[in-house]
């Protein structure tokens, strides 16, 4: 696999109050061009901190991102974000937000008329063609987050990175924009980075899952190779004994081997949040889990 994108090394402290609070620890991982990555772990282990810092956001202490063998220490249009609050501005239609960054990206290189074209192209990928006109204030939370999403896929970011987007949507329109965000995915080889909490999402999204270990210190956990056909169809994935293996592999991480922090002792530790799974009987295929080891990847099959 060629490297696209490098996260090496990274570690980041922050100061508080009750002094040093180190979040990350060696964050190490290697995506290929075109990969689609889920970042998935408990709430508060660091997920946001390390997009924050891929999107040169936020300052490692130590380590850093190389993208196309260049150091990323600031954000630029190469890395659109996706917040997991939509972060549209309040005083301009749904069609001037969009526009905005189009305008930012491709002054210099579309013509005004191309960029009212693709401007309105993207809106209609995310099925915002009727609402050009509507202020964030006029419209749902769903719709603010596909308008966020059509801004961040019109500046044809080299990296797409998405902090839990559809995390706020009702599963009918969560379904319909993983769908779309897949075939955007398949037609544009974007590079992605997805935080989700949602297991479902990330087996059918992802080329790999990477689990994150508890914080403080969080580092990456274990990675699940994600080898299923595309294009993928979540009806027939749901009897599909390979995809409920991974799917299994992702809640067996985070329920028993990084479960949720230790609860004081003496009481019982918190029950998972999710149903546990049926007990997979045999996969047709051996997933592949990748162990960091210091300085190395070990690759193990779990069978
Ligand atoms: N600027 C900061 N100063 C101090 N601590 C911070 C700062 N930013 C984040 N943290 C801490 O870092 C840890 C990780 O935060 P982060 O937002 O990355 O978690 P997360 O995995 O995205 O959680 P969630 O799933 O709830 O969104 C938390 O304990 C948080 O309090
Ligand atoms: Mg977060």
């Amino acid at each position: 696999m060629s490297t696209y994108l490098s996260l090496e090394n990274i570690g980041i402290t922050f100061p508080t109050d009750k002094g040093p609070l180190t979040v990350l620890e060696d964050v190490n991982l290697k995506i290929a061009k075109g990969e689609f990555i889920s970042l998935i772990g408990h709430s508060g282990c660091g997920k946001s901190t390390v997009l924050n810092i891929v999107a040169g956001l936020l300052q490692a202490t130590t380590g850093g991102v190389v993208l196309e063998n260049s150091e990323v220490n600031q954000p630029g249009p190469d890395r659109a974000v996706v917040f997991q609050n939509h972060s549209l501005l309040p005083w301009l239609t749904v069609y001037d937000n969009v526009r905005l960054a189009v305008d930012q990206v491709f002054g210099k290189t579309k013509s005004k008329q191309e960029r009212h074209d693709w401007t309105l192209h993207n809106l209609e990928l995310v099925h915002m063609g009727h609402a050009l006109d509507r202020r964030p204030s006029e419209i749902s939370g769903g719709m603010k987050q596909r308008v966020g999403i059509a801004r961040a896929l019109a500046m044809e970011p080299k990296v797409l990175l998405m902090d839990e987007p559809f995390g706020a949507l009702d599963s009918l329109t969560r379904t319909h924009m993983q769908d779309s965000l897949m075939e955007i995915q398949a037609e544009l080889n974007n590079t992605v980075i997805m935080i989700t909490h949602d297991v479902d999402e990330a087996v059918l999204l992802s080329d790999r899952i990477v689990m994150m270990s508890n914080g403080p210190n969080a580092t990456v956990g274990e990675i699940l190779h994600i080898e299923l056909e595309r294009p993928r169809n979540r009806l027939e994935l749901a009897d599909d004994p390979t995809y409920n293996h991974y799917r299994a592999e992702v809640l067996r991480f985070l329920h028993e081997r990084h479960a949720q922090p230790d609860v004081p002792s003496g009481k019982p530790k918190a029950k998972p949040q999710e149903p546990t799974p049926a007990p997979v009987s045999v996969a047709q295929e051996t997933p592949v889990i990748e162990k960091p080891t210091q300085g190395h990847r070990l690759t193990l099959a779990v069978g």
